[in-house]
């Protein structure tokens, strides 16, 4: 039995978005609306307003995708949506929609683990990347090296014991007076940055293990921000932070490869839109030998493609959890 399109919906922080993705026929459509411009002006993501955001965009999301999916809804195979972890109320309202339409049509509800479907995500590309692989997820709450061996078989290698990367390149550029959310503005001033006027540890690489921790950089930079930083300064230190940290994930990233014995990484997450990590684990993969695959830009960050195809392997594999609403902000992998 071969699944209808399955639609997905993501509301887990400050993205709306729906998309739609079938089996054959691979992804149909996908939607997205992002609310960084209302948070903006709060220096980060106001819970409140991003629920009641949601509520006012993902009707229309759904509406769109299955237009330029040419799909009724009437032949979806089934509703996932992201159950965790993120913003309680704004999971909320993902769920509350997804099990609406789920009962309405008839078809099963699934939901969906948020990391899940980031280290998912390189899935959706071309060449997707064979199992077993090492997935790196880097974003703003989340700094995960995870053994992939199939889809469900998961093993935790290593995660961030304080802020997630994302967190830290956030906080950082606060501290540089740089707007939210900061690690795409960081790392464009970083480019002006000259090397070596700054110098910051790479955390933990120096004992063995696979843990980070990235709240001593950010502590790093603010003792080493002069109270009348020029312009230059804050680029130099931008460009410090972030060879830092691309340095310690790539030497993680190496450690991880030898230490479950794979052969092929993918990176997910907002922080793999990172250039600079990019090019490092590149390199690193020329050297190495080792395989690498990254989402498209678009899927590095929150999207609901991820969501839906994530969905579509669960209904066929037959794991649907039971088809209860449930939404968790926190939920281990
Ligand atoms: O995966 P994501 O969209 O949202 C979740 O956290 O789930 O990741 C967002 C994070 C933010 O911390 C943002 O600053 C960071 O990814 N980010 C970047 C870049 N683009 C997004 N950090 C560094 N360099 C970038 N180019
Ligand atoms: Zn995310």
């Amino acid at each position: 039995l071969r699944p209808g399109p399955i639609l997905g919906i993501e509301t887990s922080c400050d993205e709306t978005a729906a998309a739609i993705y079938c089996g054959e026929r691979g992804l149909l459509a996908h939607c997205l609306y992002s609310q960084v411009k209302l948070h903006a002006q709060y220096g980060g993501v106001v819970p409140e307003l991003a629920s009641r955001d949601h509520v006012r965009r993902i009707n229309g999301l759904i509406r769109a995708a299955l237009a330029d999916a040419g799909v009724q809804a009437g032949e979806l195979g089934g509703i996932a949506y992201t159950a965790g972890p993120g913003l309680i109320g704004a999971l909320m309202v993902g769920a509350a929609v997804a099990s609406g339409m789920a009962s309405a049509l008839g078809v099963p509800l699934i939901p969906v683990h948020h990391m899940e479907a980031h280290l998912l995500a390189p899935m959706l590309e071309d060449p997707a990347p064979a199992f077993p692989f090492l997935a790196l997820l880097v974003s703003g709450g989340h700094t995960m090296l995870v053994a992939v061996r199939g889809h469900g078989v998961y093993e935790l290698l290593g995660e961030s014991l304080d802020d997630a990367v994302g967190e830290a390149f956030d906080k950082t550029a606060k501290l540089l007076g740089l707007p939210y959310p900061g690690g795409p503005h960081l790392a464009r001033l970083a480019e002006q940055g000259r090397a070596g006027r700054f110098h910051f540890p790479r955390p933990m690489t120096d004992r063995p293990g696979l843990e980070f921790s990235f709240s001593g950089l950010k502590t790093a930079v603010l003792t080493a921000l002069p109270a009348d930083a020029d312009a230059q300064t804050r680029a130099d230190l931008a460009l410090a932070f972030e060879e830092a940290v691309t340095d310690t994930l790539a030497i993680k990233v190496e450690r991880a490869l030898q230490a479950a014995q794979l052969e092929r990484v993918i990176v997910a997450g907002g922080v793999g839109a990172n250039r600079r990590l990019r090019e490092k684990l590149a390199e690193r993969a020329r050297r190495g030998g080792f395989a690498l695959y990254f989402p498209r830009l678009a899927f590095c960050t929150d999207n609901a493609a991820m969501v839906a195809y994530t969905g579509w392997v669960r209904r066929r594999d037959g794991q649907m959890p039971g088809g209860a609403l449930f939404t968790t902000p926190r939920w281990p992998l």
